[in-house]
């Protein structure tokens, strides 16, 4: 006898003991919960304590294992009794679809429960590989939400809340040995760690950063294809979303088999975007393709140049509004004007993406005409500022010589 079933044994004789008392305390409760609360082996009676805090807890252990929970004995999982024991992975998605499938029952719940998420998943690349090749290692159902630990997404502890996701398709996705049978980087999960988008959402609260699902689907797993990365981000980047679709870029990438705007901003490690990804410098996107003799490279150029003109003004007028105001003048309205210059800049970073020097060009001299505006302003405050101290430092002198005159002609009088 090995000692896994020796231990069972034994439990099974504790639990039998303490049976009598536990059937009268939990007359009404389900004999699967009283007899394996009592085992001793953790494997079988985790799910109990665990289902208290499951969205399930209700309906008890029958609901996904079937058999008669009125049934005091072993007989409580005779096959005969509807007991279908431990699901194969195949299996899974029928046994949570037998609910989350059926319209009717969900929405006696929640009139606004999903009930696509079979369907999802059929079309996800999990999904897909267990059905057609019975891959095993593919996330079923309880491969993302835990069998007895089954949360919704909104609860903080739950698998499938925003800030656990990429923890969850990461004990997979992150882990080399599990996923060495396939030929897929492992590296989504820790260059993830590292984007804007797990900063904001992390470290922000900003709920509106995406995490894993949000680009790959709740459900529906696979990697976005290369004609509709772009889509995948538009979704929150709405104008770049279109501008991107719209330009010549758009079709030219899909030829070349380039992932849209992850091409330019990596899918998983998205950082800030800097004026150093524009032009051909170090580090900038559009020297992946255009060298300074295409044409492509003469635009990505001047549009850098343009840019970088609208910053120098903008910080030249910036920083002249800053002094005026440290000698006490009184220029809050340039300073306030002077955001639309700001408003101006973020508008011609984002022009960049229709990829035509004249929408950057529009933008940039509307900048400028802004910041030559607030430059002018600080101008004339502190040249106004320099007469006036000027004139004061006139008139201090021709007092101050006045007194000297009129102490020599008294002195003279007295002297007389
Ligand atoms: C009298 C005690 C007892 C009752 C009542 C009982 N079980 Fe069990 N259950 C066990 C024991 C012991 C095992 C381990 C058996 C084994 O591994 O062969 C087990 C195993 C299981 C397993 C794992 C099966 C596997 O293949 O490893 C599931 C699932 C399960 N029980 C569900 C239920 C459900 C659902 C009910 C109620 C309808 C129930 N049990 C009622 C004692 C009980
Ligand atoms: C929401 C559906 C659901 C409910 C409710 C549920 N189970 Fe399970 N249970 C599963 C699935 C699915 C598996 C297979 C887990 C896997 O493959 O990772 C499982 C596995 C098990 C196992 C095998 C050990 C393990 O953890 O993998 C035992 C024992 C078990 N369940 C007992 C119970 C008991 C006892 C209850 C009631 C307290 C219960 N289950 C309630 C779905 C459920
Ligand atoms: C017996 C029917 C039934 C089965 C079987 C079942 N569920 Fe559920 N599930 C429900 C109901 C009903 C709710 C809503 C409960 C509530 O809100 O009170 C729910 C809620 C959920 C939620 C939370 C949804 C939300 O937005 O609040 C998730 C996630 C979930 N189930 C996943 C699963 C998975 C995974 C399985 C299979 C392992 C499964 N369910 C099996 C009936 C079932
Ligand atoms: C690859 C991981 C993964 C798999 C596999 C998976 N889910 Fe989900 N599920 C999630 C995530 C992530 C969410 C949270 C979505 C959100 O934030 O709204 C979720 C949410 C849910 C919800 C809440 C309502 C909704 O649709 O948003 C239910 C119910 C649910 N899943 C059931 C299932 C069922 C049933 C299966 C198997 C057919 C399954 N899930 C397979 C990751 C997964
Ligand atoms: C239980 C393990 C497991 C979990 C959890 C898991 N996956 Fe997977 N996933 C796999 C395996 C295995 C494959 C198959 C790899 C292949 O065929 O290239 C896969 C495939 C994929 C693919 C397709 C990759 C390709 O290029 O073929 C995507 C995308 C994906 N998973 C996303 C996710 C996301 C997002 C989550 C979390 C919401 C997640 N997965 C959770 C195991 C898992
Ligand atoms: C901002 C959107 C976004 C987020 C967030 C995101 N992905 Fe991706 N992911 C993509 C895009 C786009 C591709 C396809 C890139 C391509 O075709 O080259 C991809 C590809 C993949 C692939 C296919 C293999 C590969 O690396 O190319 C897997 C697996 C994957 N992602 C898993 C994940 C996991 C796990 C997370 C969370 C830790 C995640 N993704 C977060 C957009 C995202
Ligand atoms: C060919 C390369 C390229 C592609 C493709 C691209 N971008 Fe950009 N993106 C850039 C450059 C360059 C900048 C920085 C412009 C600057 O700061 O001067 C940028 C900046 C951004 C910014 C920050 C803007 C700001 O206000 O600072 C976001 C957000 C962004 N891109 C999203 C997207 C999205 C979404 C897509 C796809 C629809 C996309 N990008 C496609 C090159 C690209
Ligand atoms: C679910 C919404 C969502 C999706 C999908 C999304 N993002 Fe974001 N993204 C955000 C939020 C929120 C921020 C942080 C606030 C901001 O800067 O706009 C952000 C920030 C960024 C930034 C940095 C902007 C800056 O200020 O420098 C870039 C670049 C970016 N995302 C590119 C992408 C790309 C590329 C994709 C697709 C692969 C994508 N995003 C998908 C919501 C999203
Ligand atoms: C993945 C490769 C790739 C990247 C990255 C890329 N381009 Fe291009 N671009 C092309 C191709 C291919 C063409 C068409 C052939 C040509 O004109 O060189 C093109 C054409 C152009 C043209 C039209 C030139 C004409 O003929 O009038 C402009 C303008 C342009 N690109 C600007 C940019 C800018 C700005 C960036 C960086 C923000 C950029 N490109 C990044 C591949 C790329």
């Amino acid at each position: 006898m090995d000692t896994r079933t020796y231990r069972l044994l034994l439990g099974l004789a504790a639990a039998t003991l303490l049976w009598p008392r536990l059937g009268q305390a939990q007359e009404e409760a389900s004999s699967c919960v009283g007899c394996h609360a009592a085992l001793s082996d953790d494997l079988l009676s985790a799910p109990v304590s665990e289902l208290e805090r499951d969205v399930h807890s209700d309906f008890g252990c029958v609901g996904c294992h079937g058999g008669d929970a009125q049934e005091f004995s072993m007989l409580a999982m005779d096959p005969a009794r509807g007991y279908v024991g431990i699901p194969e992975p195949r299996e899974v998605e029928s046994l949570c679809g037998r609910c989350h499938s059926d319209a009717e029952f969900m929405k006696r719940f929640d009139p606004a429960f999903r009930v696509d998420q079979v369907t999802e998943y059929r079309t996800s690349v999990h999904g897909s590989r267990l059905a057609s090749v019975n891959d095993q290692r593919v996330a079923t159902c309880v491969g993302c939400h835990p069998a007895h630990s089954i949360k919704p997404p909104s609860d903080p502890s739950s698998s499938v809340h925003p800030l656990n996701v990429a923890e969850t398709c990461g004990q997979c996705h992150a882990d080399p040995d599990y996923m060495s049978p396939y030929a897929i980087p492992t590296d989504q999960h820790d260059r993830y760690m590292e984007s804007i988008h797990w900063h904001m959402l992390s470290e922000e609260g900003d709920l509106s950063a995406p995490t894993c699902n949000d680009c790959h689907g709740n459900h529906g797993a696979a990697p976005p294809g290369v004609s509709w990365v772009g889509n995948v981000c538009g979704q929150c980047h709405m104008v770049m979303g279109e501008l991107f679709a719209e330009s010549f870029h758009s079709e030219i990438f899909t030829m070349l088999g380039r992932p849209g705007c992850a091409t330019c901003h990596d899918n998983h490690r998205t950082v800030a975007a800097g004026d150093e990804l524009l032009g051909l410098g170090e580090g900038a996107a559009c020297a992946m393709c255009h060298t300074e003799s295409s044409a492509g490279g003469a635009v990505a150029s001047s549009m850098r140049s343009l840019i970088d003109s609208l910053t120098a003004r903008y910080e030249a007028a910036d920083s002249i509004l800053a002094e005026a105001e440290n000698v006490g003048l009184e220029v809050s309205e340039a300073q306030f004007g002077l955001g639309d210059a700001r408003t101006a800049l973020v508008s011609a970073r984002t022009a960049v993406h229709s990829f035509s020097l004249e929408a950057v060009k529009e933008e940039v001299d509307a900048g400028l005409e802004v910041t030559a505006v607030a430059y002018a302003s600080g101008e004339g405050a502190l040249g106004e500022f320099l007469i006036r101290r000027l004139g004061l430092a006139i008139s201090v002198a021709l007092i101050l010589a006045l007194i000297a005159g009129l102490v020599l002609k008294i002195r003279k009088i007295e002297q007389a």
